[in-house]
């Protein structure tokens, strides 16, 4: 089995990383992960022109494809995202923008779909105490699965974070979650 984990944080050494680090390293031995960081690619804004509805494809050229090939390949996917003034990062607004070509909103008969059965699982983290900023991030990965063919499966979400050092005292609960999710070895 495939996991692709998605870091939607621009931070490569931030807490979003060390969440999906935990998760890989407590992944099953059968599993092969791949954990990447939206912010090391270049994925440029959706023009809103709409040509991906006749053509199938967008008229960018820039990393998108390069993850949406990752997307394809896996089975799972484990996406974590940080809140950013109460909302997703930039990059990860960007990046569903983009899947505009490949959602059910496109009418074009032809348009690339991501390969049936793939599931994905939500993680998000914030600063402050309120549960309710991290649903709302989940609730627009949630949306995203919908549009995508992906089945929702599980979420995860962590408050009080300002930093990778506070994702020490989760780590057991990461673990725990990544075995419900996959299994034990
Ligand atoms: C630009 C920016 C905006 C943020 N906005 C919020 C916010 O609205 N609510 C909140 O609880 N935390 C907010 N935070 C804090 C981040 O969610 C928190 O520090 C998180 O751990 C960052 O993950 P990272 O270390 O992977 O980048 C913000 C951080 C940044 C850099």
């Amino acid at each position: 089995m495939k996991v692709l984990l998605l870091n939607a944080s621009p931070k490569k050494t931030g807490a979003t990383q060390e969440i999906l680090r935990t998760v890989e390293e407590a992944l099953p031995k059968a599993t092969c992960g791949e954990l990447v960081c939206l912010g090391d690619y270049q994925v440029q804004y959706c023009l809103g022109c709409k040509t991906c509805y006749q053509s199938g494809c967008c008229v960018h050229q820039d990393d998108m494809p390069v993850l949406l090939d990752k997307m394809d390949e896996a089975d799972v996917l484990v996406i974590a995202a940080p809140s950013y003034w109460a909302d997703v990062p930039g990059q990860l607004k960007v990046f569903i923008d983009r899947c505009t070509p490949f959602g059910d909103t496109n009418p074009d008969p032809h348009r690339h779909t991501l390969k049936p059965e793939k599931r994905c699982y939500a993680i998000a983290l914030r600063t402050g105490v309120r549960p309710g900023e991290c649903q709302h991030i989940i609730d627009t990965i949630d949306h995203w699965c919908g549009h995508m063919g992906v089945e929702m499966a599980g979420s995860l979400y962590f408050c009080q974070i300002e930093g990778k050092e506070d994702i020490d005292r989760h780590k057991p609960a990461i673990r725990e979650k990544t075995a419900e999710w996959f299994g034990g070895d």
